[in-house]
């Protein structure tokens, strides 16, 4: 995608942090569909134009296709979209994996979710989080890690099956067993 452009209102900061929602601000993909090595600062509104054929409808492709990956169960959205998992990469690129990340901005915390995701396995293998700067979670060599609150690595073996990304499955008391701060 090259000719789509993105008109962007000025950003604003809200007066109240904590009753602000969590907004996408930034959107970053590669070999999915047209889209290689594209990036995207997103303000509060922010409008795709372009021609026909520039990439418009693969952005928002790309931003559901994160939303599945968030919620699992990524065969039957191919399935509704009557996808093959081999239509998601970009045929522009030799590839096999498709990588991504997506910045969730509220007030001036920044919340970062990054990942490698496989075809074959329809799983993101690799998986990052960070808060405000600060690695906090990771997927690797098939094993999740957390940053404990006393800034110490829990590192466990991933022994359920799942699609997409491990946050489908995770359940919240993991996350509030482990202080992420
Ligand atoms: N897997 C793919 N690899 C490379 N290009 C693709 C892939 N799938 C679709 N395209 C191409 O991406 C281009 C952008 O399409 P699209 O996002 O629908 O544009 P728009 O919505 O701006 O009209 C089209 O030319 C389409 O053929
Ligand atoms: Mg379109």
């Amino acid at each position: 995608m090259n000719t789509a452009q993105v008109k962007q209102s000025p950003s604003q900061t809200p007066a109240d942090h904590s009753a602000s929602p969590l907004r996408l601000s930034y959107l970053y993909v590669d070999n999915f569909k047209s889209l290689v090595e594209f990036w995207l600062p997103l303000a509060e509104f922010s409008c795709l134009i372009g021609l026909n054929g520039s990439g418009k409808s693969s952005v928002l492709q790309a931003v559901d296709f994160m939303s599945r990956l968030f919620k699992g169960q990524v065969s039957h959205w191919l399935e509704q979209r009557q996808w093959k998992p081999a239509d998601l990469n970009s045929k522009l690129t030799g590839k096999s994996n498709i990588t991504f990340r997506i910045d969730l901005a509220r007030g001036s915390e920044v919340f970062v979710w990054q990942g490698s995701f496989n075809r074959t396995s329809l799983r993101c293998t690799q998986e990052w989080v960070w808060i405000n700067n600060h690695l906090v979670f990771t997927v690797h060599e098939g094993h999740y890690l957390f940053l404990d609150e006393r800034g110490g690595w829990i590192r466990t073996k991933i022994t359920f099956d799942y699609e997409g990304s491990i946050f489908s499955l995770l359940r919240d008391e993991t996350f509030s067993e482990h202080s992420c701060r």
